[in-house]
């Protein structure tokens, strides 16, 4: 019955609960989005990718689809520094612009995304994100997101741990003594 890898401790999220808030996301971008001439969806790499195709490909308005790649030495630190690894292909001023992020964690990544893309002038700016955990210490608000989770460490749908388990249907908690 229980078929799950022995490094995880539970799953969080299943396949099948992920599913379904995938296409009820995608609905209610589309309807929110159902009057822009197209939105420009920006996905964080790495842990997105799962996520933004699943999600793109459930939208039924125009839509393009691009990335930028950020550095993480930042949540090992106070201050919370990012960095641009890869950057966008297209200006966005002027683009109604979704960001889509696998997880909120501290909240640091999404908080640096909103202050520097804003700063690109977009027409709006909005935030999508899968999972968020409990008691972020940045206070940032994602205007579409799948599900609160505990304060653990995940991995699975995108999420990693050592650039593994990325690619599991679902969202698990990893055991404490796998990291
Ligand atoms: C993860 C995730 C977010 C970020 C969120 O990326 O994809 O971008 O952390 O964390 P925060 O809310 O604490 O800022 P990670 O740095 O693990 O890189 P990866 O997506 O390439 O695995």
């Amino acid at each position: 019955m229980n078929q799950i890898n022995p490094a995880l401790e539970r799953i969080l999220v299943s396949e099948e609960e992920i599913s379904q808030r995938v296409i009820e996301l995608a609905d209610q971008i589309s309807e929110d989005f159902k009057d822009v001439k197209r939105l420009y969806i920006v996905g964080i790499l790495k842990g997105a990718f799962i996520f933004m195709a699943d999600l793109t490909r459930k939208l039924s308005i125009p839509h393009v689809v691009d990335f930028m790649a950020l550095s993480s030495y930042g949540k090992s630190t106070e201050s919370g520094a990012v960095r641009i690894l890869m950057d966008l292909r297209e200006p966005i001023e002027n683009q109604h612009v979704l960001i889509v992020e696998d997880i909120v964690d501290t909240g640091q990544t999404l908080q640096y995304l909103n202050r520097i893309l804003m700063g690109r002038n977009p027409a709006s700016l909005h935030t999508c994100a899968l999972v968020r955990k409990v008691g972020q210490s940045v206070n940032i608000p994602v205007d579409y997101l799948g599900f609160d989770i505990p304060d653990v460490w995940v991995v699975g749908y995108g999420l990693d741990y050592a650039d593994k388990f990325r690619t599991l249907p679902y969202v698990a908690e990893l055991k404490r003594d796998s990291f």
